[in-house]
């Protein structure tokens, strides 16, 4: 799975959509993470076409939204997004939200769709160990991925070191902190250090974490920015300096409460 690429949540406006992703792939990136949710499937594939590379160089995700959770809403939903795209597969697929009572029966889908070869991988997002372990308890094929809120206000120690126990890679969303995090001022002179930027920074660290990393932005600069970072590396003392900005705080819901709002 590419270690970088380009998340494109709340890019619901159709052009900006189009012209973020046609940025990205222009610029190097190999992997788009999408979600029925966020609107713009269609963009994503459009795109990925235009782009005129081959299908199978590049990794697709998306993700079931939780209105559509269940065994066979799953699977009806995978295929309206698969339409969407105008693919033949998806190299991932997840469980956006694990919706009370639904996220089993979800994840029993996207089994399914792997053992059909509909998906190349089979994953979860936002979900917590307990969760996970219950997933674990009935799989046949164990989720490869979690997509969970990370940054460095948020480092989720206790997601990753079970991730790590049960060999699950972990996907960073909202790995800028939607933005927040940049004008953190320990990495901001960090990025004067490395003569980098602070996005430039943050990313660095979420990579020498083993962490993928999903960087938004519609600006093609920042596009091309946020992927200039394999000529720099951070010391370990600067990694640890970055973990210790943690707060635990989200910018984003709780996976145990995210059901409650509206
Ligand atoms: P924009 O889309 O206008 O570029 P996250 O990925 O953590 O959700 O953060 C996304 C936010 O960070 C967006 O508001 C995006 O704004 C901003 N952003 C992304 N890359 C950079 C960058 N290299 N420099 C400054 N801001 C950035």
């Amino acid at each position: 799975m590419p270690r970088l690429g380009l998340g494109v949540y709340k890019m619901t406006n159709p052009d900006e959509a189009y012209n973020a992703m046609s940025h990205a792939l222009e610029a190097g990136y190999i992997a788009i993470d999408t979600a029925a949710l966020y609107d713009n499937e269609e963009q994503v594939g459009q795109a990925v076409r235009d782009s005129k590379k081959k299908r199978e160089e590049l990794f697709i995700t998306s993700k079931v939204w939780n209105t559509d959770q269940g065994y066979d809403q799953t699977l009806r939903a995978f295929e309206t997004s698969l339409k969407k795209l105008d693919m033949d597969y998806l190299d991932l697929y997840l469980t956006h939200w694990p919706v009370p009572e639904l996220y089993v029966d979800t994840y029993r889908a996207i089994e399914r769709l792997y053992d059909e070869k509909l998906i190349r991988a089979t994953g979860v997002s936002n979900h917590e160990p307990h969760h996970l372990e219950k997933l674990l308890a009935t799989a046949n094929v164990q989720p490869m991925v979690n997509q969970i809120e990370l940054h460095p206000h948020l480092i989720q120690q206790k997601n990753r070191d079970f991730a790590k126990q049960h060999n699950i890679a972990i996907t960073s969303w909202s790995p800028l902190g939607r933005g927040r995090v940049l004008e953190d001022e320990a990495i901001m002179k960090l990025g004067e250090k490395y003569g980098k930027s602070a996005a430039q920074v943050i990313i660095r660290w979420h990579l020498q974490h083993d962490l993928i990393v999903i960087p938004k932005s519609v600006k093609e600069v920042r596009i091309q920015q946020n992927a200039d970072i394999f000529d720099f590396e951070l010391t370990m003392e600067d990694m640890q300096a970055i973990d210790g900005l943690n707060r635990d705080e989200r910018y984003g819901s709780h996976p145990d409460t995210f059901h409650l709002k509206k």
